[in-house]
């Protein structure tokens, strides 16, 4: 059996075969700006296998050569590690390959079933496969159709494997996500799905586990008699860039809140997992998401905020608002930015409330985990020249990754005034290394075959169930005053109301 990927020793003892990865949308920014850079970075480190190839397959002719070049400058601008060894990029080079053809046409399919009979027997790959669709998810129900038409996919067997990834979205609500899932199922099963969030992909989420299941310590005051609350915060000080199109078909709560904060909260408060195994890990995600409490009436009138940024200044610089940017309507009612409450009715988080906030156009990037815990009892240290602050622990996602953990602690002198100081890890001054990129990992644990850092589809259902009634709820209430925070600040004021209803804060992370 395969060792686990956040086993120790799980990255040598693991057999990887060997495969030809097709990309679909090989042509579009996340093949050049995080999948090529990725594969080229596995070819780096030496975990790809040793018989590889990697076929773009994309609508707009060229030939291997061109694709190679394109590739080449792609992966030298956006590399973890620069510059791009010439030697690996020879080498990694001969492996790649283009394949031009519409989405919906049979011949491309029949061409690329003969092309890659040819790679295998030209590369030893074995028939084994992965197909990544990084396309419009429109494109997803044609594509994995096609393949399965054309014999390109099949159930795995003694002699190979065939594997799909899927970017998000996966789908749009609760209903789309279903019609989705069920339309993909007819022709490729859970265990051949690898739907990607990319933060689990990431060291430090997966670090939450280790951290939670590997330190005895905290178990015993993680659940609701000593947690006050918890804060998780995605804030990004981006804009939407030149994904207007993207983002107004999307909106925040569908493209980050959905999917990479559930991630993130279904970590933070799942039971132990029987053992590490995929099914081990996601089932108890899953439970998490099955005790948030559905939003009541109430709930989207005091816990949950919708924001839009209007214009304003990020690092001095001036910067528009989001009906200025391109593609965007110019009365958009799309959020860019999302606070809310959850609450989880198990025995562990009863009555602790989850604070999510994410959003665009913040001061600074940052993604935080903030543990708060509840006041010490008593008034003892409680005098005027005291700042006696509640622990908290905060998991630092990205960047500057680590850990810290704020305590109160006795200043020097007679007078003996309390101070909250910080206990600092952080990855970087430790370790002395960049972390991989999460698409590195996940394109390694599929060529492996491990799930676990992949969305199984009852999560994705699970989570839609949550935040469907909250889509509802907005089409039917068009917000009235967009945009209303300038970009720069840390959000709309009703977010801030919703804390201080609760006599609590934003943590500025
Ligand atoms: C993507 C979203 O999934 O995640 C983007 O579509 C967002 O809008 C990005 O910017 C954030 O990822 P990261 O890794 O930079 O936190």
């Amino acid at each position: 059996m395969n060792a686990h990927p956040l086993e120790e020793e799980g990255r040598s003892t693991r057999s990887i075969d060997p495969c030809i990865v097709v990309i679909f949308g090989a042509t579009g920014d996340l093949t050049a700006r995080k999948l090529m850079p990725a594969i080229y970075n596995l070819a780096r480190e030496s975990l790809l296998p040793a018989n590889f190839g990697c076929v773009g397959f994309a609508r707009r002719p060229k030939s291997h050569d061109e694709f190679r070049e394109e590739m080449k400058k792609q992966v030298s601008d956006h590399s973890r590690v620069k510059p791009i060894e010439e030697n690996i990029w020879s080498n990694f080079h001969e492996k790649l390959f283009y394949h031009q053809s519409e989405f919906d046409k049979d011949e491309g399919y029949e061409k690329l079933k003969g092309f890659l009979g040819e790679l295998d027997a030209k590369l030893g790959t074995k028939g084994n496969r992965i197909f990544y669709l990084s396309v419009q998810p429109k494109f997803f129900p044609l594509i994995i159709e096609m393949l399965s038409k054309h014999g390109l996919i099949y159930k795995e067997n003694e002699n190979n494997w065939s594997r799909v990834i899927i970017e998000k979205p996966f789908g749009k609500d609760w209903k789309s996500s279903m019609d989705l899932q069920n339309h993909i199922q007819k022709f490729i099963t859970e265990e051949q799905t690898y739907r990607i969030d990319h933060y689990l992909g990431k060291e430090t989420v997966q670090n939450l586990l280790v951290f939670r299941f590997a330190n005895s310590i905290f178990e015993s005051i993680w659940n609701y008699k000593h947690i006050d609350h918890v804060q998780i915060t995605v804030a990004e000080d981006l804009g939407i860039g030149n994904r207007g199109e993207f983002f107004e078909e999307e909106g925040l709560l569908r493209d980050i809140v959905q999917n990479h904060m559930m991630q993130l909260l279904s970590i933070v408060a799942m039971e132990p997992p029987i053992d590490l195994s995929a099914k081990g890990i996601r089932d108890e995600k899953v439970k998490v998401l099955q005790s948030i409490r559905p939003l009541s009436k109430n709930d989207f009138q005091n816990n949950l905020v919708r924001g839009q940024y209007g214009k304003g200044f990020i690092e001095g610089e001036q910067v528009k608002a989001y009906r200025q940017e391109e593609e965007v309507d110019k009365s958009s009612n799309i959020e860019t930015f999302v606070a809310l409450k959850l609450y989880l009715d198990n025995w562990r988080w009863t009555g602790v409330p989850f604070y999510l906030r994410g959003a665009k156009r913040l001061p600074k990037k940052v993604t935080e985990i903030a543990i708060i815990f509840k006041d010490a009892p008593g008034l003892l240290f409680k005098h005027h020249n005291s700042k006696n602050d509640p622990n908290v622990l905060a998991i630092r996602i990205q960047p500057d990754e680590g850990i810290s953990m704020k305590m109160n602690c006795k200043v020097p002198g007679p007078s003996s005034p309390v101070q909250p100081v910080k206990m600092d890890f952080r990855y970087g001054a430790y370790f002395g290394k960049t972390p991989p990129e999460a698409y590195e990992r996940l394109i390694l644990e599929c060529i492996l075959g491990d799930s676990t850092l992949f969305a199984r589809a009852d999560e994705v259902e699970q989570s839609w169930k949550i935040f469907t009634p909250i889509l509802e709820y907005w089409s039917k209430n068009p917000p009235k005053n967009f945009p209303n925070y300038p970009s720069g600040s840390w959000g709309p004021k009703e977010a801030d109301d919703l804390m201080a209803r609760d006599n609590r804060n934003w943590r500025i992370p």
